[in-house]
C-alpha cells in the first residue's frame, strides 16, 4: 500500500498505524503543520499520516535529538507525556493541562476544521480518557506532584514566616501560586497586567488572601528586601538577577529561600553564592530519591501506557482486553 493510500484509509478507519509524533529538545524553526505541543522540556508535533512527516522533520534543527514515534509507540509516548512520566518531575500533573490547552488551541482556533484536527480529534479524546485512567488508577496515591506541591513542601513551616514574593505570572507561577499560602503573597511580572490578572483569579478562589501585586523592577527591589522566600517563575536575566542578589543580601531578616524553577543548571551558576538558593536541578534531584514503592508504581504506570497503546492498536474503541488471546498476541505483561 503506498504511503497515500494508508493516508486517505485511515481517515475513515482512524487507523492508529498512521500516528507520527516528532520529539525534539529544540523548538521548530517554523511550523510543522502538525498539532505543536511545546513545554520548557520539548517541543512535540503530532501528524497523521505520512505525507507532511518529511517537511516537519526539517523544521526541527538538527542537533535537537530529534526522536520519531510511529503508531501505537506514538500513543503510548502521547499518553506517557500526559502521565507526567516522560517529565523531570515524574508524575507531575501540570503537563496534562498543558496539553489539554494546547489542544483546546489548535482545536478551536485557525486549524480548527483542518482536516488534520479531525483527524487527530478522536485520538486525542482517547488520549485523555486514557491519561485519567492511568493517573488514577496507578499515580493517584503517589502524593501530588506538581511543581507547586513540591514547592510547598520545600517551603515547610517555613512558608508562614513571613511575605512570599512570586516573581512571573506564566504557566509555571499561575500553578504555584495557589499552593503559596500561609502568609501574604506579592506579585511581580514584566508585564504587571498579567500579575493583576494573576492575582484576580486567586483572589476568586480565595476572596480572603492578602495578595499584592507590585509596580516595576523598583517595586521588585524592594519586595527582595523585605520578603521571607522567593519563588522564581522566569527565566534567567543577568542584569536584574544581579540587582535582585544584591537586594536580598541587603534585607535585615535572616532565613527564608530562594526557590529558581526558571533556571536549570547553567542558569542557577550565578546564583550559586547564596546559601538559601534552590534551583530547577536541585528539586529535581531531591526528586529523584523515590521510594521502592514510587518507583514500582511509575514502571506500572509505563506498562499501563504500552498496554492501551496496544489495544487502541486493536480497535480505537477498545480499552480492555478483548480476550487473553489479544494481550498474548502483544505479549502484555
Ligand atoms: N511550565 C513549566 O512546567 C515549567 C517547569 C519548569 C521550569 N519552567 C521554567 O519557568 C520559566 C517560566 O515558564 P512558564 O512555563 O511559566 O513560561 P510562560 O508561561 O511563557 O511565562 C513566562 C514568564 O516569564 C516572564 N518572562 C519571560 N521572559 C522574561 C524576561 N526576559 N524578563 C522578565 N520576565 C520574563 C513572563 O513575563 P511576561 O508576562 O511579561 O511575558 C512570564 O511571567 C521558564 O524559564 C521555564 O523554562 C517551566
Amino acid at each position: 500500500m503506498t504511503q497515500t493510500n494508508r493516508g486517505s484509509l485511515a481517515f475513515e478507519t482512524m487507523d492508529l498505524r498512521l500516528l507520527n509524533v516528532l520529539q525534539s529538545h529544540a523548538a521548530p524553526a517554523a511550523s510543522t503543520n502538525g498539532f505543536e505541543i511545546h513545554t520548557c522540556q520539548r517541543s512535540v508535533a503530532v501528524l497523521y499520516g505520512f505525507e507532511a512527516l518529511g517537511a516537519a522533520r526539517t523544521q526541527f534543527p538538527a542537533d535537537g535529538a530529534l526522536e520519531q514515534f510511529e503508531g501505537a509507540a506514538a500513543y503510548a509516548f502521547l499518553l506517557r507525556i500526559c502521565c507526567g512520566l516522560e517529565s523531570k518531575l515524574v508524575a507531575e500533573t501540570e503537563i496534562f493541562g498543558q496539553i489539554k490547552q494546547a489542544w483546546r488551541n489548535f482545536s478551536s482556533g485557525a486549524c480548527g476544521g483542518s482536516r488534520l484536527a479531525q483527524q487527530l480529534s478522536p485520538w486525542m479524546q482517547h488520549l485523555f480518557r486514557d491519561a485519567k485512567e492511568i493517573r488514577a488508577q496507578y499515580l493517584g496515591s503517589l502524593g501530588s506532584a506538581s511543581y507547586g506541591s513540591q514547592v510547598r513542601r520545600l517551603l515547610g513551616d517555613d512558608a508562614a514566616a513571613g511575605p512570599t514574593l512570586l516573581i512571573g505570572a506564566g504557566q509555571l507561577a499561575q500553578a504555584i501560586a495557589p499552593w503559596l499560602t500561609g502568609s501574604e503573597l506579592w506579585l511581580s511580572n514584566r508585564t504587571a497586567a498579567r500579575a493583576r490578572e494573576l492575582a484576580t483569579e486567586l483572589g476568586k478562589r480565595s476572596p480572603e488572601r492578602p495578595v499584592r501585586v507590585l509596580d516595576g523592577i523598583e517595586g521588585e527591589l524592594a519586595a527582595w528586601r523585605g520578603a521571607h522566600q522567593i519563588v522564581i517563575c522566569v527565566p534567567p536575566d543577568v542584569d536584574s538577577d544581579r540587582l535582585r542578589m544584591a537586594a536580598w543580601r541587603e534585607r535585615t531578616g535572616s532565613g527564608g529561600r530562594i526557590i529558581h524553577l526558571g533556571a536549570g543548571a547553567e542558569g542557577a551558576a550565578s546564583w550559586k553564592d547564596l546559601p538559601e538558593l534552590v534551583s530547577l536541578g536541585a528539586l529535581f534531584g531531591m526528586l529523584q530519591a523515590h521510594s521502592d514503592v514510587r518507583r514500582r508504581q511509575i514502571e506500572r504506570a509505563r506498562a499501563a501506557c504500552r498496554e492501551k497503546a496496544l489495544l487502541r492498536g486493536l480497535g480505537a474503541n477498545a480499552s480492555h482486553p478483548h480476550s487473553w488471546e489479544d494481550l498474548a498476541a502483544f505479549n502484555v505483561a
